[in-house]
């Protein structure tokens, strides 16, 4: 394989896509214009959705991008091998004009031609959807890629959740995708081993989607108008196998901020685990701050949607560096770093350079005021403790109201000839960790896109359904991760391990809709967040401790806290139907469901 780096990667892309008549536009901004649904560009396919729905495109029918996109559901498992926030999606896209024939034999001829990624075609495997009771099997795309030269046993037929691209929406264009993988060569795990494993023997580069369908609202698929076709490949994530390194953090993506992160703090990655992830965290959380400040449409850090993920991803860079032992005023030295080696592909970065560089020494100042407030806050708990430990609850109240972190509250109770319970920090940080990773989310208007009545309707129905999912499913830590509500449809994350049974599905439609035939009034009462804990309430992420909170009842079937507004009984809901239950990422679920 030859060794590629990113900036011959991104040429080697768009001169192809040249080469095949196709228009070369630049990358969107990070932050969506006129969309409620996300709070950034996940994908090079989100900005182009109205094209794909059928409106002309000025640059034709045939376009490439290189576009930036964070994803931001993972923050805390950033700092393992291959999680980021950021990362750079290289597209191409057919609206209504060249389909899987031609799609095939070039994702072929780009990945093995010398000229290109000169990948072995031996270490090559594809997967393409194998057929459900809606869309049959995709032959079509098979047949292309034996044609091509993937022989029959290297070619694996997968099911919708490894093989589909839903609508944006609950309808919609969507189709079936075919996925590229390249065999590292390490044994396979088990005889059932298969590119749709993730043990790491085969590592996806590449996702070319085809849009034949249209989802109707009774959720039947018919064929689409306008064909078009959607390809993905992740840049850092090919580099990283195109490289053959282990992380993605080893690639020449990160090299020289790395190195910066180094020079800056006197710890080497790689000395050790701790050293490695703190550096891993600080390279990825300021790579991902520069991208969101330095955006022509950036933002700056705030307490709401984009702003707070923003304050969150620099608050957590402040405190790995302060576990490096590095001062202030670091964080922008590294951010220069990304600057500058982004300038040419990005180059709004340079042109917003000091609006970046002030902002992060900014909320690097602001958190270090916070933390001067925990430090008093911790001098009272002191005062007043009975015993010698620090209760585990105490210690998490201190970590989540004022951002305190705990290696600060062992170390000051350590001086002080205190204990702190870590026992129990560890299960309150549990119980909420999911929850705050979500909590973003959330937090973008509630994730509500707006206060029609029929979002609102969708909102009370959301209730309705998580109480469900936790009667069906067992309560034991069910809990959400994550709300996002449309007119059309409500979408719905929660941790859940496997797929649910059709079964499972149906029993939870039918509990929904036993509790809206039964149209009880939803009931609205202020209390403490303690007050509404002790009531039985499922509690919100988003609530302060002290504050007071809003606890939402609908007969026996629900109690939530939560900000509303809501339907006022639940007969005004109508039929509740779930259109979708797929995977939303590691051990995460994703429901899809309307009102009927
Ligand atoms: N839209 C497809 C993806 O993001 C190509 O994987």
């Amino acid at each position: 394989m030859k060794k590629i780096n990113a900036a011959q990667l991104r040429r080697m892309w768009l001169d192809f896509y040249k080469s095949k008549g196709h228009a070369i536009i630049s990358s969107a901004s990070l932050i969506p214009e006129n969309d409620p649904t996300v709070l950034f560009t996940t994908a090079g396919m989100h900005p182009l959705v109205p094209y794909l729905l059928g409106q002309k495109h000025p640059q034709g029918k045939r376009l490439a991008d290189v576009q930036k996109c964070v994803r931001t559901g993972d923050i805390d498992e950033v700092g393992d091998s291959s999680h980021l926030t950021f990362f750079e999606m290289l597209g191409n896209w057919s609206l209504g004009d060249y389909f899987k024939k031609e799609m095939i034999a070039w994702s072929y001829e780009f990945l093995t031609d010398e000229k290109y990624l000169g990948i072995d075609p031996g270490k090559l495997s594809v997967t393409v959807f194998a057929g459900d009771g809606d869309c049959p099997r995709d032959d079509e795309s098979a047949s292309y890629w034996e044609k091509a030269g993937i022989p029959k046993e290297r070619i694996f037929f997968l099911p919708k959740e490894n093989n589909w691209w839903g609508p944006a929406g609950i309808t919609g264009p969507c189709g079936p995708d075919t996925e590229m993988f390249v065999d590292t060569g390490k044994p396979a795990c088990s005889p059932e081993c298969s590119p749709a494993c993730s043990c790491g023997k085969y590592l996806e580069v590449w996702n070319d989607v085809f849009m034949q369908y249209n989802k109707t609202a009774d959720g039947k698929y018919e064929p689409l108008a306008q064909k078009n076709v959607d390809t993905g490949m992740g840049l850092e994530r090919t580099v990283k196998t195109l490289q053959g390194v282990d992380s993605v953090y080893e690639t020449d993506l990160f090299a020289p901020i790395i190195a910066r992160i180094e020079k800056l703090t006197g710890v080497k990655y790689g000395s050790s685990e701790t050293a490695t992830k703190a550096i891993r965290v600080i390279a990825d959380h300021i790579r991902t701050s520069v991208m969101i400040i330095g955006d022509d449409r950036g933002v700056l850090c705030s307490n709401v949607d984009q702003g707070y993920i923003l304050r969150r991803l620099l608050r957590r860079a402040v405190r790995f560096i302060k576990q490096l032992g590095g001062g202030m005023g670091l964080l922008s030295q590294v951010a220069r770093v990304v600057i500058d080696m982004y300038k040419d592909v990005y180059p709004e970065l340079e042109r917003n350079a000091d609006r970046v560089i002030g902002e992060i020494d900014a909320e690097e100042g602001r958190f270090e005021k916070t933390i001067t407030a925990g430090m008093k806050k911790f001098e009272a708990i002191r005062e007043h403790l009975v015993g010698d430990t620090i209760s585990g609850n105490t210690a998490f109240k201190l970590y989540d109201t004022y951002g305190f972190p705990i290696e600060m509250t062992t170390e000051l109770a350590k001086e002080a000839g205190l204990k702190v319970d870590m026992d129990g920090f560890n299960a309150a940080l549990e119980q909420h960790a999911a929850k705050s990773r979500a909590g973003a989310e959330h937090k973008f208007k509630s994730g509500l896109a707006d206060h029609s009545e029929q979002t609102v309707r969708l909102h009370t129905a959301t209730h309705l359904l998580h109480a469900a999912l936790k009667r069906v499913l067992g309560d034991s830590g069910i809990f959400q991760k994550g709300s996002n509500i449309t007119e059309e449809r409500l979408r719905f994350d929660f941790n859940f391990p496997r797929p649910l049974t059709s079964e499972e599905i149906k029993k939870v439609e039918d509990a929904v809709n036993e509790a809206i035939a039964a149209d009880v009034p939803v009931t609205c009462e202020e209390m403490t967040l303690d007050e509404a804990k002790a009531a039985g309430a499922e509690a919100h992420f988003e609530s302060r401790y002290g504050e007071r909170v809003k606890v939402y009842t609908m007969g026996k079937y629900s109690k939530e806290v939560c900000g509303g507004p809501h339907a006022e009984h639940t007969g005004q809901l109508g039929h509740f139907r779930i259109v979708k239950e797929q995977s939303s990422s590691a051990g995460v679920r994703r429901i899809k469901a309307i009102l009927e």
